[in-house]
């Protein structure tokens, strides 16, 4: 059997896809596979290895004339016309679980560096514009104490809620449905969507990417955000309204975002967004730390081996 690995992986991550199979593994480190390789690719394969930063769609998989198991190395498949591979009977792997703490340690880094302005503080030094200590200077909002809003409580937002948790923080939450054990566990409150940005310091998007979650932060709801409020998102830029998000940064009507994920990736340089002082981004690394990463493969290999073998995946997309 053949399988297409659209990204170049270490050979220790997926040693046991080389031992069993006839693979074709994109050699270009960090870029994904070229869409028109990928096309000619996919005619003959049995298995796909995917990431995010392929689009498995109809067009895509109109090309497939053999594939049954569709694997990424994600937790997110919102690039995966999973309907389309429904029809096709092509199964679909994925990989929750495995990133959800170092996903939830980069939401956390990347909420104290928004709220606190470090990123801010080292541009200054790199342009040598550090004059003195100051009594105002570079201030942000603290952090401990705090509130904070989880959109999405996932396990990465229960990640989240724990590591609140040990900053004194109160956790306010909003999921598509209540979870009162949870509640329990983690001293956290559900609130309407409108309730937890009125209350929040800061604010965290971790709901997937659905039709339900597309632009769901908009103009009303960053208005609806305090003014000192902070915005974090490391879910899927999709489910933000990035023009809304830049008329609250720059009008001050919010006092900062930190941003993994954009609408529209990899983000240019020159994108107004970049422009303001109070936005810190990140090329989507989520869950960027080795050990993880190598999870990642690993699960996904697995996945794709018990797809091919016919045994049932150890994530599977419903
Ligand atoms: C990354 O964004 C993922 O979904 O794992
Ligand atoms: C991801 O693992 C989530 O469910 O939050």
């Amino acid at each position: 059997m053949k399988i297409v690995i659209t990204c170049k992986l270490p050979n220790e991550a997926i040693e046991s896809l080389l031992e069993t199979y006839e693979v074709v593994m994109w050699e270009v480190e960090n870029e994904p596979m070229p869409r028109k390789r990928l096309l000619e690719e996919i005619q003959d394969a049995d298995g796909l290895f995917t990431n995010v930063a392929d689009q498995i769609d109809k067009d895509l998989l109109a090309h497939a004339n053999c594939l049954k198991v569709i694997s990424t190395m994600a937790v997110g498949y919102d690039n995966i016309d999973l309907e389309e591979a429904r029809k096709k009977g092509i199964v679909v792997g994925h990989t929750p679980g495995v990133l959800t703490e170092a996903t939830a340690d980069l939401t956390f880094a990347l909420l104290m560096a928004s709220g606190r302005r470090l990123v801010e503080g080292m541009d200054i030094i790199r342009q040598n514009k550090w004059k003195s200590w100051a009594p105002f200077f570079l201030t942000g909002q603290e952090i401990n104490r705090k509130t904070i809003g989880i959109i999405g409580l996932g396990r990465i937002g229960l990640g989240v809620a724990r590591r609140a948790k040990g900053f004194s923080m109160e956790v306010l939450y909003h999921n598509r449905s209540r979870n009162e054990e949870v509640e329990k566990e983690h001293d956290a409150k559900y609130c309407e969507l409108d309730e937890l940005l009125e209350r929040s310091d800061y604010v965290v998007l971790l709901a997937p990417s659905t039709k339900d979650t597309y632009k769901m932060m908009g103009r009303d709801q960053f208005i609806r955000m305090k003014n000192s409020a902070v915005f974090i998102n490391t879910s899927r830029g999709t489910n933000v309204d990035e023009d809304a998000l830049y008329e609250a940064l720059n009008s001050g009507e919010i006092f900062a975002a930190g941003l993994d994920v954009f609408d529209s990736e990899p983000i240019h340089s020159n994108h107004r967004i970049l422009q303001l002082r109070n936005v810190t981004v990140l090329p989507h690394i989520g869950s960027a730390a080795i050990e993880t990463r190598m999870a990642m493969a690993r699960l996904a290999s697995e996945n794709l081996r018990n797809g091919l073998e016919g045994r049932p995946l150890v994530h599977q997309v419903k």
